[in-house]
Parts: C-alpha cells; structure tokens; sequence
C-alpha cells in the first residue's frame, strides 16, 4: 500500500472506532432520483452463440455421439470394432446406397461366422456419461440382409466393460428405417461407451447413431443440455444472437454457415466443417447442424429471448480466404435472408412457414432483428450490405437490420463504416465488437457518452476484457463490469449488448477468455459471468442521473518501466542508464536486475545480446513500474537481421507502455509505438533505419506525458503522449418504475477498498434495509476453475438502518450491486 494511502486507512479506522470500516480512499456517488435521463433499453442484455470452443456439438446440444453419421473426414473417428468371445468381424464406411444424398456415409458391420459377440463402439467426446436411473433415448438407421437372432444389442458399458444398461432393437429389415430404444442407467459414469452388439453371421448398416439424455432443456426432442440452458437462463437475457461470429461467414464461402442446411430431420442436415478447427490439421471439429435455426428459434422462445440471426452476406471471412459473391449473384444469398423472416413469421401455410410448421412450432417465432453479415469491413460490404438492406425493408419494413462496423473498436474500418452511416448509408443497430485488454475498458467507460442520440444505435455484439494471458480473471470482470456501468449509463444508444464467445469445452477450447466453462458433468460460470449476469437481472426501467466525486484521486503518472526489445533482428545493448535529475535509479546489465521474456537473451561483461535473429518481439524488462520523469539512456548494436531495435519504457505491469522503434517496417522507419492492445498502436512514425554493426547512442527523456527521442544526439521524435486514466469507483443507477426499487451498481477495481458516501437526491425517500449483491474474490487474479468453480460468486447481504444518504465500504476488487426499496 502506498504510504498516502495508508494514512488515510489509518485515519479512517481511527474515525470509525476499530472493526468498523477499514478502507483507504473516499468516493461520494449522488444519484439523482427525480432525474430520469432515458429508458433502458429492454434488450440492452443478452447473448453471444457461436460454435466455437464445442459450443454446439459437444456442448449446448445434447446429443452425446460424436461422429453419429459417419460423415468426417476420418470416417471412423470416435468408433471401435468390439470382438468379444471369439467373435470376428469387419468394419467399413461405405457410401453405396446410403441414407439420404445429405447423409452419403455409412457404417457396415459385417460379422463372420462365429460364436461370440461382435460391434461397434463409441467413446463420445470425453467418454459418455450418464446417471443412475436416468434415461437416455437411443436411436439409429439401419438395415440389414439378416435378422440377428438377438438383435442388436444395444448397451451402455463402463469403462472397464461392466453394463451400465442396455436395451435391444430387433426385426431390423433390408431397408434403411429408424428404430429406437430407452436406456435405464443402472449407475453413474462420465466415462462410459455405447455399443452396438450383435451375434451370429450377417451384416448390418447404421448410421445416425444417435443418444440423447431423456432430461434436455423442457424435455425437448432433438434437445440441449438442461444444465447449460439453465445457465443461460438465469441470465434472463433479452436476446440471444446467432449462429455466431466468424463462423457464419466460413473459412470460405462453401464453409459458410447458410441457415437452411440446418433445419428439417437431422438425418438430411449435411455436415459442415468448423472453421474453428484449426488449419492445420484435420478437422475433428464438425457442424452436425443437430442444432439448427428452428432449435435455435426454440431456444430462445424456451428462455424468453428474442432471436437475433445473423446471415452470411456473400462474403467468407476476410481475415482468411476472404471470398466474395459477385453482387450479380448475390440473389441467393438475399433470398435466404427473406425466406429467413417468412420461415419464424409467415403463416404455417407460407413455403418457409410450412417447414417451421412441420417441425412441430405452427406458431410463429415473430423475428424482429436480422443481422447482415458478421464483422466484415470494406466497401465490399457496404455494396453487398447495400443490396440485403433495400430488399428487406421492401418485403418487411418492419425488421430492425443490423449492420457491422467491422473487427475492432476503432481504426480505419470502423471509421469508414461510421463514416456511411453517418453520410446517408442507412442503418439502424450497428454491431460493433471489441476484445481489449482490460485496462481498455476501463478507460473507455464514457465510449458512448458522446454518441448521436439520433444516430443508428449500436449493438456492442461482442466483447471482453482480454489479459495478455486471457484468463478469465476477476479484474477482467471487474474491467468489463465498470465498462457496462457506462452502457447502462447510454442505453439510449447502446439498445443491445453481448459478451463474447459464450461457452467452453474445457479441453476442447480454441479460444479464451469465455463466459461459462463445461466438461460432460459440470458448468460453472466465469466471475464475467456473473457480472453479466447481475447486470442483466437488475437493470431497471429508466437510468437516473448519477455523479462521482473521488475527493482522494491522485493525478495519474506517466509511469513505468524499461525494456529492450527486437523484431527478427539480434542485436547488442550496453550502458543502459535511468536518471531522474542527478539521481541515478538504475545502471545495471546484470542479469538479475532484467526479466527476458520472448528471445534469447545473454548478459555478459556489462552487455546484453539478444541472439535471436527470429524472433519476432523478443522482450526484456527491467526497473519499477512506479518511476516517471526519467532519462533513459543506452548504446545499441544491430548484429544481424531483419531491424533494427526497440527501446520500451513508460510500461505497466500488465502489457500497457510506449516504445521508440529504430528501424521498423523491414528497416525503413522509425516510430513511436503503445504497447497496449492486440496491435501496437502507432503514435508517430518517420522514415529511418539502422546500420548494421555501428554503435548508436539512443535517449528517451520523459517529462509528465511528454516523450523526447534522441539518436546519436539529434532529436528525432518529440511529443505528448498522454496517458488515459483510470478511476477508482465506476457506477451506474437505474430505477424500476414497476417494482419501485432503485438499482446502484458500483465497481471497485483497485486493490484498496474504497468508502463510498451514496447520497439520494430527490422527493424519493426510501426503505432503510436495502441489499447489496457483492461480487469480489481475494485477488484481482482470482478465477473459477471445476475445481473451485464458486470461488468468485455473488454474495447477498442485507444493510440495515440506511437512509438517503448512506456509507459503504467498497472491498479490494468488487462489483456492489445495491437494491433500494422505495417507500
Ligand atoms: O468470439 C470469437 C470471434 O471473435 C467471433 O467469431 C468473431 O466475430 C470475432 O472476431
């Protein structure tokens, strides 16, 4: 604790009498009760699906086979040939005669003349689990040229072999017809198999192999997983978009997600590879498409969110293959989109509605959002955009369109599509996304304060807090937390938001942070989880006015510490000095004193070698992330490679600094670069390079914000770069004109507690017992994980005695959500 601080916690003890309230810094917050400043939006919280992570298959769809239809590229992966008791027998994928021109694989089980017992089995995706006394509907296609004596045998095992139950399917005939069977489990397992089992000679085709628990979310056919659902549900958000993400617009465009591949029986639903699967290697990362847009239509109705697709707009995605219907054969695509809305809304006698009909919801879905494309950037989506947008509105006047801003939360994407909407290309929801470090959200909690009240409105589609190390940690929920205080505080113009991706496989993931982590037999929500959902749960009718007032801030320091850094380049470095005045703070090449991260890096005799010629952002740090108004002074040597060499300082703890780069771009410029956020952010930048085996003799000095950069004497770069602040209290206030309670959401993402003075204003008065939900943990690194998946959880509490006024200790890294009854 920093000694300011800690005399004032002193004093603060000291004040309270001992026990009482122990924190370091004082907040007053006045919410302003007779000052409504708009209406929440009523779809301000929602969710993000996408199939990512095995969100779909292997996830929220409960279907426990992995590889049902025998239709991956390794046709056989995830089943085993089972010979038991001598028995002898043969396993192919064929396609001769198959079930469907969708479904063109299938499995022959051929067995030979023998005694014992031959099949197939399948492990699922971790293995199988199941519950004693549960039940689990089993399915299959098949036909056979005989009929088994016994049948087919059908039969949950252990893993040791031991029956966990079984049933039998006989009578199978010579062609293709479905037969099912219930399966009582007689104990639990999580790492169970099915098999299919028969004896005597013949052969059998199956396919569609197909094993559901009997307990899915409202016991729905073709179900998902209640445990997750209820997940989702106690989030009670407003909306839930998808398919996704990327993964709607493909790797390619024959990759691309085309929602009528996805409906009707889901033995014709062809397989689509994940884009997600990784480049590299096979893909064992599928689309069964068992859930498909009419489950997804279903969830939403089963959970009261309204839906929110978004559909490919002829473009596959444009950070891969980045292919392009030409607009003159666009149509297809458009008519998906109209066929989309008469599918949910036409009657159950229209083309489309008929099909919604026949699977069982003659009711419509009543679909008022349709999203045009996922991020895509460019004038190729505004003239495809252009096209889908008059052809809606045409047909149905009525659908909110969303349209994107591109991938990122500023830059020359978003400007270009901010720039049309704000010069005539209509637009009503913008989606816009932003995954930045957390440091980013909380300094951009006014991001929206400044928006056009009578622009489109935005849709902040995707987002999370991302560490460098994306765990899902309680700072990163506390960040995204604060940065929600400021939706809340614009729901005027931010109608809709969502975190982003929504679910994780564990062991099956290929990218975190996520919302809620899942393995066969538990879930648990992340601390981002539960910010969200607390967010959702109490948002209130209208949002009040509120104020901040930090009496204790302290004016935030241009701060930090120093690095050596190089790009594809080895190079050596001596004589490196900080110097705050005559005070000499650092002059030390020893080893000790530096902390190498990426490179290979080889102290020696007063220098210090980076040897990797190919790294690319090998970094070494030294000093306190507390030191400003410094002089840094160095001798550098390029010895080979592609650059020249980076000199970082003003660097935090987390990645957040500034860099002089000498010699970047392939050796033809110099710049000055943040460190922070997915892509170094260029400051300024003019032409140079760096000559290999000369020593140069390099200054940075530091004065406040104010940055001056010297090569061998001549200045070369001078200018402010200013540092964005942070707060110590975030908060938001609303009101719920029906329950007549008044909603304070107040973040504390600092270490310290923090006394908060809440002042009521205005003719309300109010209950004195009020509830506080506190989201905190003991460190800001604190995380959920299967083994302590409520170690960040909300605890509710109630204050007695409190009036208009009142205090509240904030604790160290914690989300307040306080509910106050109005008399
Ligand atoms: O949420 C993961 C991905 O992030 C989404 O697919 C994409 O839209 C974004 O880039």
């Amino acid at each position: 604790m920093r000694m300011r601080n800690y005399l004032s916690a002193i004093l603060i003890v000291l004040m309270c009498g001992s026990g009482v309230v122990f924190a370091s810094a004082k907040v007053e917050l006045t919410v302003y009760t007779d000052e409504p400043v708009h209406a929440i939006s009523p779809m301000l919280y929602g969710l993000f699906f996408e199939d990512i992570n095995f969100a779909a298959d292997g996830g929220l769809y409960a279907e426990q086979i992995r590889n049902r239809s025998f239709e991956f590229e390794e046709p056989l992966f995830g089943w085993s040939k089972v010979e038991q008791k001598g028995g002898q027998a043969q396993i192919a994928v064929l396609n001769t005669d198959p079930l469907n021109a969708n479904n063109p694989h299938f499995l022959r089980l051929t067995a030979h003349e023998n005694q014992g017992v031959v099949g197939v089995k399948n492990t699922g995706y971790a293995g199988i689990t199941v519950k004693k006394e549960d039940h689990y509907l089993f399915s299959v296609y098949a036909r056979s040229d005989k009929e088994f004596e016994a049948g087919l045998l059908i039969r949950l095992e252990s893993s040791d072999g031991a029956v966990l139950g079984q049933s039998r399917i006989s009578g199978i005939g010579s062609i293709w017809k479905q037969y099912s069977a219930v399966i009582e489990a007689k104990a639990d397992d999580k790492d169970a198999v099915l098999a299919l089992l028969v004896n005597g000679q013949g052969c059998v085709d199956l396919d569609m192999v197909s094993l559901f628990p009997e307990d899915t979310w409202k016991n729905q056919p073709n179900g998902l997983r209640a445990d997750l659902v209820q997940m989702l549900a106690d989030m009670k958000p407003s909306f839930i978009r998808f398919p996704g993400g990327c993964i709607v617009e493909g790797k390619d465009l024959a990759n691309a997600y085309r929602w009528k591949d996805t409906i009707g029986d889901p033995a014709e639903r062809k397989l689509n590879w994940n884009r997600w699967a990784g480049w590299n290697k096979p893909p064992e990362y599928y689309q069964s498409y068992g859930l498909g847009f009419f489950e997804f239509f279903r969830l939403c109705e089963d959970v009261g969110a309204e839906p929110v697709p978004i559909l490919n707009c002829g473009m596959s995605c444009q950070y891969q293959d980045a292919q392009l219907v030409p607009l003159d054969k666009l149509k297809p695509y458009v008519q998906d989109a109209l066929d989309l809305i008469e599918y949910a809304n036409g009657s159950a006698d229209s083309t489309w509605g008929a099909k919604r009909a026949a699977a069982g919801h003659p009711e419509p879905f009543c679909l008022k959002y349709l999203g045009v494309g996922n991020e895509q950037w460019d004038n190729q989506y505004f003239e495809r955009y252009d096209i889908f947008y008059k052809a809606i509105k045409a047909k149905y006047p009525d659908i909110q369109i969303i349209t994107t801003s591109g991938p990122g939360s500023d830059g020359k994407w978003f400007d270009l599509a901010w720039g049309k909407f704000r010069t005539g290309t209509p637009a009503e929801i913008v989606d816009e996304h932003y995954y930045r470090p957390p440091q980013w959200f909380l300094q951009n909690t006014d991001r929206y304060d400044n928006y056009d009240r009578n622009g489109p409105k935005v849709f902040a589609g995707e987002f999370a807090a991302h560490h460098p190390n994306r765990k899902n940690d309680l700072s990163a929920a506390l960040a995204e937390a604060a940065f929600m205080t400021g939706l809340d505080r614009n729901s005027d113009v931010v109608v809709m938001a969502s975190y982003a991706p929504l679910f994780a496989r564990i062991d099956f993931t290929q990218w975190a942070p996520d919302l809620i982590w899942f393995d066969e037999t538990q879930v648990y929500g992340t601390p981002s989880y539960y910010v969200q959902k607390l967010f959702s749960n109490y948002r209130g009718t209208t949002c009040l006015k509120n104020e901040l007032n930090d009496t204790q801030n302290e004016t935030h320091k241009a701060s930090g510490r120093i690095g050596l850094c190089t790009w594809q380049t080895a190079a050596e470095f001596k004589d490196v000095k900080v110097a705050h005045a005559d005070n000499v703070l650092f002059s030390s090449l020893k080893p000790e004193d530096w902390q190498a991260g990426n490179g290979k890096w080889q102290f020696d005799n007063g220098s210090c070698v980076q040897q990797d010629e190919q790294m690319q952002g090998a970094v070494c740090l030294a000093g306190d992330p507390g030191w400003s108004d410094y002089t840094l002074s160095l001798k550098a040597r390029k010895i080979s490679g592609e650059e020249g060499f980076i000199i970082i300082f003003r660097r935090d703890t987390s990645d957040n600094g500034v860099q002089f780069n000498l010699g970047g771009w392939g050796n033809t410029k110099h710049a000055i670069q943040k460190t922070e956020g997915p892509g170094t952010v260029i400051v300024t930048e003019s032409p140079g390079s760096i000559e290999k085996d000369r020593w140069y003799d390099i200054q940075i000095a530091l004065e406040g914000e104010y940055i001056r950069c010297l090569l061998d004497g001549q200045q070369v770069f001078s200018l402010n770069v200013p540092i964005l602040s942070t707060d110590r209290v975030y908060a938001s206030s609303s009101r719920d004109e029906q329950t007549k309670t008044i909603y304070i959401k107040a973040v504390n993402p600092t270490a310290e507690s923090v006394a908060l003075q809440v002042h009521l204003k205005g003719k309300i008065q109010v209950e004195s017992n009020a509830s506080v939900i506190v989201l905190t943990g003991l460190a800001g690194d604190a995380e959920n994980t299967p083994e302590q998946p409520r170690n960040v959880y909300p605890a509710t509490s109630i204050i007695d005695g409190i009036a208009n006024d009142f205090d509240y200790v904030l604790k160290p890294y914690s989300l307040n959500l306080f509910q106050i009854k109005e008399k």
